[in-house]
C-alpha cells in the first residue's frame, strides 16, 4: 500500500461519521469510539442551523437521524442542541446532535485527523462554507490533517477562496471524464469518489496526477483490499475497528 504524505493525506482508513457501524453516525459518542478504536482519522458531514452555527448532519432533514422534525436549516441552534441523535440507541439515550466546534474540540483532544464533507442545502453555500471556515480559522489546530470536500462545485470554489491553505478533495461518486480539468480547476489535491465505481486504470491515471485517491463506503475487507491494490490511497469505513485489524497497517 502507497502511504501519502503531505497536503490532503488522510489515513489508509478514515471512520466515515465516525464509527457508524456501532455507534450513531456523526455524534461525539461515534467520533470518540473511532479513536478508541485507534481510527487516525475521521470523516464528518457539515451544515448550517438557521442561525448558521455549523452542525455536523448528514441528512437534510432531521427524521433518520434525531428525534426531530423537518429541515436542519429551519431550526435554531438551540433548539438543534436540545434533539437527541441517538437513533433510539438505548446505550446512547441523549446523545446530542454535535455543534461543528463540540466535534473539534474532541478531535483536537484525541489528536485525530478530519475530511470534513460540506454539505450545504442548496442556496446556503456561502453562509456554510464561512461559517464552517471562521470556525475552522480559529479552532483547528494546524498540525492536525485536515481535508474539505464536497459534492458541491460552488463550495469547492468558495472554500478555496476563503481558506487556501486547507486542502480540497474533489467528491463525486463515479469520476467524471473532466476530473483533470476539475481538479485544477478547484485547485485540489485528492479524489474521494464511490469504492464501487473506481477501476484500477483510473485510479492509476488519479495517482499519476500525484493525487490522493480515497475511496466511500467500504466496509467489506476484500473491497477494501481490492482498492487499495489498485493504488487508492484510503478507504471511509463505518468499521474501522474492523478494517484496522484486517488491513496492512
Ligand atoms: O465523504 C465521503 C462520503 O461520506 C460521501 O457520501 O453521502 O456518505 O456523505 P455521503
Ligand atoms: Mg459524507
Amino acid at each position: 500500500m502507497k502511504k501519502l504524505t503531505g497536503q490532503g493525506a488522510l489515513a489508509a482508513v478514515i471512520a466515515h461519521r465516525g464509527a457508524s457501524g456501532d455507534a450513531p453516525e456523526n455524534t461525539v459518542a461515534a467520533l470518540s469510539l473511532a479513536a478508541d478504536h485507534g481510527a487516525s482519522c475521521v470523516e464528518i458531514d457539515v451544515s448550517i442551523s438557521s442561525d448558521h452555527i455549523p452542525f455536523v448532519h448528514h441528512d437534510d432533514s432531521l427524521e433518520r437521524c434525531t428525534n426531530g422534525t423537518g429541515l436542519l436549516n429551519e431550526h435554531t441552534a438551540e433548539a438543534l442542541d436540545a434533539l437527541d441523535a441517538s437513533k433510539g440507541i438505548e446505550a446512547y439515550a441523549g446523545e446530542p446532535l454535535p455543534r461543528l466546534s463540540k466535534v473539534i474540540d474532541l478531535l483536537s483532544s484525541r489528536s485525530v485527523g478530519l475530511n470534513l464533507e460540506i454539505k450545504p442545502f442548496e442556496g446556503l453555500e456561502a453562509e456554510t462554507v464561512e461559517a464552517i471556515c471562521s470556525m475552522i480559522e480559529s479552532q483547528w489546530p494546524s498540525h492536525l490533517p485536515l481535508v474539505f470536500s464536497s459534492f458541491s462545485r460552488l463550495s469547492l470554489e468558495l472554500a478555496h477562496k476563503r481558506l487556501p491553505s486547507v486542502a480540497r478533495g474533489l467528491l463525486v461518486e463515479e469520476l467524471p471524464d473532466d476530473w483533470a480539468d476539475l481538479v485544477e480547476r478547484y485547485d485540489c489535491c485528492n479524489v474521494h469518489c464511490d469504492g464501487a465505481k473506481l477501476n484500477k486504470e483510473q485510479t492509476q491515471s488519479l495517482v499519476k496526477h500525484d493525487l490522493g485517491v480515497y475511496c466511500y463506503t467500504v466496509n467489506d475487507i476484500e473491497k477494501a483490499q481490492k482498492l487499495l491494490s489498485f493504488g487508492v490511497h484510503g478507504i471511509f469505513t463505518d468499521y474501522p475497528q474492523l478494517m484496522l485489524a484486517s488491513l496492512p497497517a
